[in-house]
């Protein structure tokens, strides 16, 4: 449908009439029961409940082609269970839903990623929260003397006019973060006050107090608040591009103290972000978070060491991502059924690799920087401990490497540690056994290495990716399937495509 997500009217990808689609509320142990109607004209659609395993904060977004660049996500928010507490007080909460927005459709960004020569769709023209934002206006101009851009007029009434946070002085608000980016990691702040942070993508985190954070594409979180400051005033709250060279302007919200008027302007400035790429302050705050004290630490040892190289390729010339030198390709049969029904011509059967070649310099560009297609596949013993070592490298062009938040489905992990450069057998020792924090995304830092550990035990197919969704797109990821024969009945949608169509036609006839 049309919207005007920035002012700039487009067309997104929405649910029931509505951009974002629905918050989906529910408390732990409900069964939901949601009904998916297809009404795009031109393709199929998937969608990911975004590590749902626990109470807390989370989202859901299509997950077929790009359709979450396309404005097609929504928040899911669990309760805990009827009669159970949190670990942690508050008398009111908020949502903030953050994404980031393009003028161009997905179908055109899509093309562009797979075109020779390579076209990149670039950097966002606008931050989301809630999905609203300002393109050709801003809400802080006013207190900027050089600023080209003019101050918004906007009534409160349209699309892209900023989410306003009501709060009551001295007060605890609960915030919860999640991030649905395309391709941004944010920095949020909020002028004048402090955060405590309690919560990371679903499970509790030793709390602790940060001036900002950061939030990377599949991460969520929740922070309190406490209401401390001068109730006459209002102050920012925004969100700010980490990690590439920004060219796009912050996005905004208001913490808007009652009585206070929500239309009158914080006294100072939005709040400054840190510098894009100074990334010992990310690292910084990475490593503040741990478990709850209390949280039950992961299992000692491991089963299986998977250690997975990121890096930049061609393939036939066309720009790609691949992991130990496999680009992923979806094959045309469902993973699902394929492997559940033994059809072994679906994909092909050979693992791809547990390593990668010793010789391989992760500092510098590859003598050889072709890859190959493949489906992905390791097929994990079902509950044994699986440990994966995400291995950062040089892009193709020199002395560039960047950040890749990691998504795992149907799991959470813990994650370990992270460190410089190559990874070696002695970086075991340094692992974090004690609290290692449980989450569903993490990140690999410049030329670094990150070291997630979880347990196979959830039958099923499951897709591990980089969640910067143009990077997904040109084959950023790879599948893990454990126990795939208990699973029970597959929905018929998901086999009527490829060899399991054809199996279930045969069988028809017979
Ligand atoms: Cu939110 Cu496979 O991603
Ligand atoms: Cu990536």
């Amino acid at each position: 449908m049309y919207w005007s997500p920035d002012c700039v009217e487009g067309v997104v990808m929405a649910i029931n009439g509505q951009f974002p689609g629905p918050t989906i509320r529910a408390r732990a142990g409900d069964t939901l029961h949601i009904e998916l109607t297809n009404k795009l004209h031109t393709e199929g659609v998937v969608i990911h409940w975004h590590g749902i395993t626990q109470p807390g904060t989370y989202f859901y977004h299509g997950h077929y082609g790009m359709q979450r660049s396309a404005g097609l996500y929504g928040s899911l928010i669990v309760d805990v269970a009827k009669g159970e507490k949190e670990p942690f007080h508050y008398d009111g909460e908020f949502n903030l839903l953050l994404s980031d927005w393009w003028h161009s459709s997905v179908h055109e960004q899509g093309v562009g990623l797979y075109s020779k020569p390579f076209r990149w769709p670039g950097e966002p023209k606008s931050l989301l929260i809630n999905g609203r934002g300002q393109y050709n206006c801003s809400l802080a101009a006013r207190y900027s003397t050089s600023s080209s851009t003019s101050q918004c007029k906007l009534t409160g009434a349209e699309q892209c006019a900023p989410q306003v946070l009501r709060v009551l002085p001295n007060k605890t608000y609960r915030i919860r973060v999640a991030s649905a980016t395309a391709l941004s990691a944010l920095n949020l702040a909020i002028g004048n006050h402090k955060m405590v942070m309690v919560e990371a993508d679903g499970n509790y985190v030793q709390p602790f107090e940060v001036d900002d954070m950061d939030i990377y594409s599949g991460e969520s979180y929740s922070v309190l608040l406490t209401t401390n400051q001068a109730p006459s005033n209002n102050y920012w709250v925004s969100v700010s591009v980490r990690g590439r060279e920004p060219h796009t302007p912050q996005g905004l919200a208001i913490l808007n103290y009652l009585p206070t008027k929500a239309s009158k302007l914080p006294e100072s400035p939005p709040p400054v972000a840190p510098l894009w790429n100074n990334y010992t302050y990310s690292k910084l705050f990475t490593s503040k978070i741990v478990a709850l004290m209390g949280s039950l630490p992961p299992p000692p040892t491991y089963y299986r060491q998977i250690v997975l190289l990121n890096t930049q390729n061609y393939i036939n010339g066309f720009k790609k991502w691949a992991v130990n030198n496999i680009s992923l390709s979806l094959p045309s049969t469902p993973y699902l059924g394929s492997i559940k029904y033994g059809l072994n011509g679906a994909f092909e059967q050979t693992s791809p690799p547990d390593d990668y070649p010793m010789d391989y310099d992760v500092m510098a560009q590859a003598s050889n920087q072709n890859a190959t297609y493949g489906s992905g596949v390791y097929m994990l013993k079902l509950n044994s401990t699986v440990d994966v070592i995400l291995q950062n490298a040089n892009m193709l062009e020199k002395n560039m490497s960047e950040i890749h938040p990691w998504h795992l489905h149907g799991h959470d992990f813990w994650v370990l540690g992270y460190g410089e450069g190559k990874f070696t057998a002695k970086d075991d020792r340094s692992f974090n056994l004690k609290n290692p924090p449980l989450r569903n995304t993490a990140v690999i830092f410049p030329y670094g290495w990150t070291a997630l550990r979880f347990v196979a035990d959830n039958p099923g197919v499951w897709a591990f990716h980089c969640h910067i969704e143009p990077h997904l797109h040109m084959g950023m990821g790879v599948v893990f399937a454990e126990g795939v024969h208990l699973v029970g009945k597959i929905p018929s949608e998901a086999l009527t495509c490829g060899l399991t169509a054809k199996m279930f036609l045969s069988n028809n006839n017979h």
